[in-house]
């Protein structure tokens, strides 16, 4: 069973580093890991965008093709300087967990959110369901730790299952994400787990996953054990959506 990399019949608009295009069947996102990795930190702007509406409307352009190229998509969110004037009416925090908030829906192809992480706040180790993810800085600094695909991955997190057994993940890479920094990660490139280390101060980070997905899998880091979870939206649009809805977020989602 394939369990990670890139599924190209998952993307309505395929993304594809600087390539020929003839060979878009042997998409190979994994070859060209040293290039995106090369994106940190995120190269000058040619031309910047003023505020996040003009980067939204840049973006909607952009996912129009149905080419699109994943060093093009880092660029031009690098290209948005933050200015919490902007974004502050999304940014809706816990004080429990960090939060999602949907800033726009991308006409279906891409899903553009805003996450909140408190003092000391982190998600689970995660996949990205196939799907390609930018996620750029807006405030703060948060840590991302790389993890490689636990070995023969077929273990479902069973319910009674014995949660020693299995592997500790082996971490690959940690990186410090400062302010307007742009990171990318899609599945063939590993899991990853991201947190706030500060104690005292509140992060915030813009996020595009393309296409858009309501659940992936997280893992325990012990064992490597894989479970499958829900992930869902604080607030649409800058408007908190119902309680309900709300409490039936998972508590550790990507
Ligand atoms: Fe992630």
């Amino acid at each position: 069973m394939e369990t990670y990399g890139y599924n190209a019949a998952a993307s309505s608009a395929l993304l594809l580093p600087d390539m020929e295009i003839s060979a878009l069947q042997d998409v190979v996102l994994r070859s060209k890991l040293p290039s995106f990795e090369a994106l940190r930190p995120a190269r000058e702007p040619a031309a910047p965008i003023n505020g996040l509406d003009k980067l939204v409307q840049e973006l909607h352009r952009i996912f129009r093709d149905d080419v699109v190229n994943i060093e093009h998509v880092s660029e031009v969110m690098a290209s948005y300087q933050s200015n919490p004037a902007d974004w502050k009416k999304f940014a809706k925090f816990d004080r429990c967990r960090y939060t999602r908030n949907l800033v726009d829906e991308g006409n279906g192809k891409f899903n553009l959110m805003i996450l909140c992480w408190g003092p000391d706040h982190g998600s689970a180790v995660h996949d990205h369901a196939d799907a390609h993810c930018f996620m750029k800085m807006l405030q703060g600094t948060l840590s991302e730790v790389r993890f490689r695909w636990p070995d023969g991955d077929s273990q479902q997190d069973q319910e009674g299952e014995d949660d020693e057994a299995g592997r500790p993940l082996e971490e690959i890479s940690r990186t410090d994400l400062r302010l307007n920094d742009v990171c990318y990660i899609n599945d063939s490139m590993g899991l990853h787990r991201v947190e706030n280390p500060s104690h005292s101060d509140p992060a915030v980070s813009l996020h595009l996953y393309s296409p858009p997905f309501n659940s992936c899998s997280v893992f325990n880091q012990r064992t490597g054990k894989r479970s499958q979870c829900n992930v869902t939206f604080w607030s649409k649009r800058g408007k908190k959506i119902d309680k309900e809805a709300r409490s039936a977020t998972v508590p550790e989602d990507n």
